[in-house]
Order: C-alpha cells, then sequence, then structure tokens
C-alpha cells in the first residue's frame, strides 16, 4: 500500500516527516513519481491537475490538505466512490479565530481609519464605542465558525451567526436558511464569511445580501473568493454603504496584479493566509484517518460529498 503526496503547492518533505511520525512505514511518494499506479490506495491532495485522481485504480482514500474540500469537488472527474476527509486541526481553528479577532477589532476600534491618518500625518481621535454595541454576524458555524463566534464573543461583542440548517450555540443568536439570512444581515454590523464553498453559498456576499447590511457595515472574508461578487462589493464600497472590507481569499489566486481591491482605499487585504495548514499538527489526523481507513474504523472530518463540505 503507498499513499501519493498530490499537491502543487505545498512542501512535500514537510507532510512526510511530519506523517511519519506517527507512520513510520508509510511509502508515501510525490507526484508525479508515482511509481505503480495500483499500489496508490491513499492520495494527500491539494490543488491537483483535474482528473488526477482517476489515474489510481485502487485509491481507498483522499485526504484534503486543508480544511476546505472546494478545489476537490470542482474536480468533475474524482473518483465519487472514494471517501474524502478533510483537516480539522484545533490548530488551524485557532489561526482563523484570531484572523478574525483582528479584523472585529480593526474596524470596531477604527484602526482602518487610524492607518489612513498617519499616511495623511493626520492627528484625530475617534470614538469611543462599545463592544456591546456593535453587532458581529458570523456566516458558517462548523468547527471554524462556531469557535470565532464564541472568541468573538468572549470579548462582548453582539455575535450572531447564520448556517444552512438549524444549529444552537451557547450566547450566541442563531439563524438559519434563506428564510434567516435577511434577518441575520439587517442586525450586522461587521460580516464575517467562513462559510465552506458549495453551489449554494457561491456569490453568497453580492449587491442583494451587501444591501440588506446597515449602511456602514463592514466584510471580513477568510472562507474562499467565490463567495463574493467582487464588482457588487466593489460598488457598495464605492457608493459607502460598506464601510470597509477585510480580505484574505480571491478568485482567482493570486489576486492579478491589476484587481481593484489592490489599490482600493476602503479594503485591506492579505494573501490568503488567514490560517495556513500547518504539517506539524495536522498530519496527526492524517495519519490517523489512514489507520483508521485500514483498519475499518469510521472516518474523522469525512465530507458529505452531497452537500459539498
Ligand atoms: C484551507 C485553506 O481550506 O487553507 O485549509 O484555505
Amino acid at each position: 500500500m503507498a499513499c501519493l503526496f498530490l499537491s502543487q503547492v505545498d512542501d512535500p518533505t514537510a507532510w512526510s516527516d511530519a506523517i511519519k511520525q506517527t507512520l513510520p512505514d508509510l511509502d508515501i511518494r510525490t507526484w508525479p513519481d508515482t511509481g505503480k499506479v495500483e499500489e496508490i490506495e491513499v492520495a494527500l491532495a491539494w490543488r491537483y491537475p483535474p482528473g488526477e485522481l482517476l489515474r489510481y485504480p485502487n485509491l481507498k482514500l483522499i485526504c484534503s490538505l486543508g480544511a476546505g474540500v472546494d478545489h476537490l469537488m470542482a474536480d468533475p472527474q474524482r473518483p465519487k466512490h472514494v471517501p474524502i476527509v478533510r483537516i480539522i486541526d484545533p490548530a488551524m481553528t485557532d489561526g482563523m479565530s484570531e484572523y478574525v479577532l483582528y479584523g472585529v477589532l480593526r474596524f470596531h476600534r477604527d484602526f482602518h481609519q487610524f492607518d489612513a491618518f498617519q499616511r495623511d500625518g493626520v492627528w484625530k481621535k475617534l470614538g469611543p464605542r462599545r463592544a456591546r454595541d456593535c453587532r458581529v454576524g458570523i456566516l458558517g458555524l462548523g468547527e471554524i465558525g462556531g469557535d470565532a463566534a464564541r472568541k468573538v464573543a468572549s470579548l462582548g461583542f453582539d455575535v450572531a451567526g447564520w448556517s444552512r440548517s438549524k444549529r444552537t450555540l451557547p450566547g450566541i443568536q442563531t439563524f438559519h436558511g434563506t428564510d434567516g439570512l435577511t434577518s441575520f444581515l439587517k442586525r450586522t454590523h461587521i460580516l464575517v464569511c467562513l462559510l465552506p464553498l458549495t453551489p449554494d453559498t457561491a456569490g453568497i456576499i453580492n449587491a442583494r445580501t451587501l444591501a440588506a447590511l446597515p449602511r456602514g457595515a463592514y466584510v471580513i472574508n477568510a472562507a474562499r473568493g467565490g463567495h463574493i461578487v467582487d464588482a457588487d462589493l466593489i460598488a457598495a464600497l464605492d457608493s459607502g454603504h460598506i464601510e470597509g472590507a477585510l480580505l484574505d481569499v480571491f478568485a482567482p489566486e493570486p489576486l492579478p496584479p491589476d484587481h481593484p481591491f489592490w489599490k482600493h482605499p476602503k479594503v485591506s487585504l492579505t494573501p490568503h493566509v488567514a490560517s495556513l495548514t500547518r504539517p506539524a499538527t495536522a498530519a496527526a489526523q492524517i495519519a490517523d484517518n489512514i489507520k483508521r481507513q485500514r483498519e475499518g474504523r469510521t472516518l474523522t472530518g469525512l465530507v458529505d460529498t452531497g452537500r459539498g463540505y
């Protein structure tokens, strides 16, 4: 049995070393040096050439090298019978919550304005405002969104969350489904998107949903670029309806050099670093799933391919 490292962007040595801490004898091959394709039973996949997974007739498990699996769902030739697991790593969840906390505090405490004042040599005070008067809305209440919601609420912010189906979280007001989305947006000053990208959520931040936010609201996107209709966000920023955006993810990536987000005065951006996958912490779950698969036990982080996450 062999495992194939199938990523054009990740470091095979770091992953292989980390997985071998738990499974020292695992035969890990790095694409495109696959050896005999029939020996490959596990693929560790991220941003690979579509159709590639069809070449392995004995593939039994696909491990996404990240929390998101939209890259796998987007491959029309993915072998549909092979289970997919995604990474659920507390260190990644912490990293994402840190990014969200930073974004919420940046806008709530006007740091985006103070950056601009400093550039212009302006000494001007703004505020103060209380956290409890600032309503933060988290789109997506899974592992990552739930953690961010709890941590933002722990600072005193008035936090609500929206998910596709009903969820409850202590201390967090929750909304769900299409019907709940407008009420959720209407009460949200700082909108944070942490949703998985699926056909249902693609373009969820668009002219209609932005218009439902109160005037002067902010947008933070650390999920996927495909959640935002870029032209609609730019129009809402230009009209003053949306006061600022912090964006970590884009469609496509890298963000093209001539994209208006780069120079927009109301946009702060980071290069998809909100929460990077760390082989040192994430590899343990992958190794554990390889063992589970071999032993016929339940996998962790199993993706519901019907829902797409
Ligand atoms: C992920 C990511 O999905 O890095 O893990 O975006």
